[in-house]
């Protein structure tokens, strides 16, 4: 199970909207997947369908002795899952304070999940803010992907990111932790400044930047009003096929072991590993966690979307941009000594 925390300290950059969406994308192209909302603010768990009690996120596991695998809820969607959040949350930044090795105190909760093998992904929405819960998903995870607004505000918040990657690498609490990628999102193509951010943070980062952009859309906000991802709620619109490419894309940049998806509705294999402490935990795990759906209808393919007739307000009509033409007008960058 690959980890990957979607992570950005600023706000409203689009963090939980990829969370929901690029899962319940990965899902319908066979991947398994487990989102964990780790945002006090539970926006993920309430797009999905999966609000909980208190006692139900994984806060009892950071602070005590609970099972992560006791947490999993199935969602409605094939082949995903979510641990939820509840604002319970919100206290593990001051309970985990006071443990020592706070950072590494998720990675010991999910390690369990990894050696279960019942999922090929796992998704972290993290809040806002460098605090703990989100160095804690750095800490814990394989790769990072960063959303970023394409506005101004958003570089100088994408080189604050890449400064605390950096920093978790240097201190050693998670050395191999990667950057996944950087998505643009709220593209509009309406405006010069859209196209200057995407081509600063291309000249900059290059190939780490996603080819997929997610453009301004409307389906996209107004789906969690109906507690649904894009996907269900308007799966022609713009937002639902760039998330469906954002997936697609995701999965191509998978090294080989895990870029070909599994068939949807292959049975959950056994757990990989057989033997160690790790394997223990995960049995005892495994007879904690209700069993997931066994069949899962076949995977929609991630076809064409058609133009968005129903959610047919401007956002709506955006094309696909052309090539940007030569960053201008962007004044000094914020990206300017920032490397990848
Ligand atoms: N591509 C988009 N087009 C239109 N609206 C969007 C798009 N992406 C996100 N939004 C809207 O912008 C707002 C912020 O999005 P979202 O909640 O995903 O950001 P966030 O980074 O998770 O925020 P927070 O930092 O508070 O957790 C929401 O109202 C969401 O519906
Ligand atoms: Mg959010």
């Amino acid at each position: 199970m690959k980890i990957v925390a979607i992570a950005n300290q600023k706000g409203g950059v689009g963090k939980t909207t990829t969370a929901i969406n690029l899962a319940a994308a990965l899902a319908q192209q066979g991947v398994r997947t487990l989102l964990v909302d780790l945002d006090p603010q539970a926006n993920a768990s309430s797009a999905l369908g999966c609000l909980t009690e208190e006692g139900g996120s994984l806060y009892s596991c950071l602070v005590g002795a609970d099972f992560a695998a006791a947490k999993v809820l199935e969602t409605r969607l094939p082949n995903l899952w979510c641990i939820p959040s509840h604002m319970e949350l919100a206290g593990s930044e001051v309970s985990l304070a006071r443990n020592e090795n706070h950072l590494i105190r998720l990675r010991e909760v999910l390690e369990p999940l990894t050696v279960l093998n019942r999922w090929d992904v796992c998704l972290i929405d993290c809040p806002p803010s460098l605090g703990i819960l989100m160095t804690s998903a750095l800490s814990a995870a394989d790769g990072l992907l960063i959303p970023i607004q394409c506005e101004y505000y958003g570089l100088e918040g994408l080189a604050k990111i890449i400064d605390l990657h950096e920093r978790i690498c240097a201190a050693g609490v998670n050395p191999n932790v990667t950057i996944e990628g950087i998505l643009m999102t709220m593209f509009d193509s309406r405006t010069n400044l859209s196209r200057q951010v995407v081509d600063e943070v291309r000249r900059v980062f290059e190939d780490l930047v996603y080819e997929s952009f997610i453009p301004r859309n409307v389906a996209l906000s107004e789906a969690p009003s109906h507690a649904l991802t894009v996907l269900e709620y308007a799966p022609n619109s713009p937002g639902a096929r760039a998330y469906r490419e954002a997936a697609a894309e995701f999965i191509r940049r998978q090294p080989a072991a895990t870029a070909e998806p599994p068939a949807t509705g292959t049975p959950i294999p056994e757990a990989a590993g057989s033997e160690g402490p790790a394997a223990e935990a995960a049995a005892a795990e495994a007879a904690a966690i209700e069993a997931p759906a066994a069949e899962s209808p076949a995977a929609t393919p991630a076809t064409p979307a058609t133009p968005d007739t129903t959610h047919s307000g401007p956002e709506t009509q955006t094309p696909v941009p052309s090539p940007a033409p030569p960053a201008s007008g962007m004044g000094a960058s914020p990206l300017a000594t920032t490397a990848p």
